[in-house]
């Protein structure tokens, strides 16, 4: 059983969270790095650290919605996580179902959306149909779009893309003319979202991992040795406070 942890605190006053709205990056992707090494610094198994990692996801999903944050994409199990021991997997794959038990309703009444990039249909029964049950009842929301990166890699997303956008112009949907970067993302998994502005990594690696390869071209990337059961709303800003420091160019000069 995972511990409740309050989700939103709506009389939070705004001064505290330490960024203006108007410089919120719009789409925040997560790297959660450190769970294995949370837990043997604690002399548990590395599933203990998949557990207290669900309270960090609590912990960011709540200073997300209240720092306005359009999306937010987790990185929860790579197509490359499936080396792991089968045990450790099943563990890591019983955790959304665990989490959206104790924390869809909230998550509803926040107004949360929740949406998976992935391939879902290699995904065990319990995970797809507790995520897809999740995203049914919140697809009518209009707040904090919540990403799952769900046997997710990104080399798998764009070949994907490229079979599907082959067999369009075999079928003459689209003429290779007209191809550009905007028609490829549209085959993407996050089709209709903007590229992430801001990419998180925690645990001291500062690797991409396969993740959102395509979309975080322009990407600002925010590194920190805390690991991913030690993350908190602390962090968080600590991250949204660096990135509006930053002089976003996109290969431009600055104004
Ligand atoms: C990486 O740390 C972490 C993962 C592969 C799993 C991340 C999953 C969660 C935090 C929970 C997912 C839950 C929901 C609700 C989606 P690691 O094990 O590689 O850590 P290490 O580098 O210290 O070994």
């Amino acid at each position: 059983m995972l511990i409740n942890i309050p989700f939103v605190n709506k009389k939070q006053p705004k001064e505290t969270i330490g960024v203006p709205e108007d410089s919120t990056p719009e789409h925040i992707a997560i790297i959660m790095d450190g769970n294995g090494r949370w837990a043997r610094n604690r002399g548990l198994p590395r599933i203990a650290g998949h557990k207290e990692g669900v309270s960090s996801i609590v912990k960011v999903v709540k200073a997300a919605v209240k720092c306005k944050v359009k999306i937010l994409t987790l990185y929860a199990f790579s197509t490359e996580n499936w080396k792991r021991p089968k045990s450790e997997v099943e563990f890591i794959l019983r955790l959304p179902k665990q989490f959206l038990d104790v924390y869809l309703p909230e998550l509803i009444s926040n107004n949360v959306r929740i949406q998976v990039i992935g391939d879902m249909e290699l995904l065990p029964d319990y995970t797809r149909d507790a995520v897809q049950y999740a995203m049914d009842r919140t697809r009518h929301n209009d707040g904090l779009q919540l990403n799952f990166a769900l046997n997710y890699g990104s080399r798998h997303e764009i070949l994907k893309a490229v079979k599907e956008m082959l067999a369009d112009i075999n079928d003459t949907k689209i003429s290779v003319e007209e191809l550009d970067e905007q028609q490829f993302s549209k085959y993407l998994y996050t089709k209709d979202m903007p590229d992430p502005d801001l990419m998180i990594r925690t645990g001291g690696e500062q690797r991409l991992s396969n993740f959102l390869l395509w979309q975080s071209a322009y990407s600002e990337f925010w590194y920190t040795d805390v690991l991913w059961p030690d993350f908190s709303e602390r962090e968080f800003l600590l991250a949204l406070d660096d990135y509006r420091q930053r002089n976003r160019r996109y290969g431009g000069l600055s104004k």
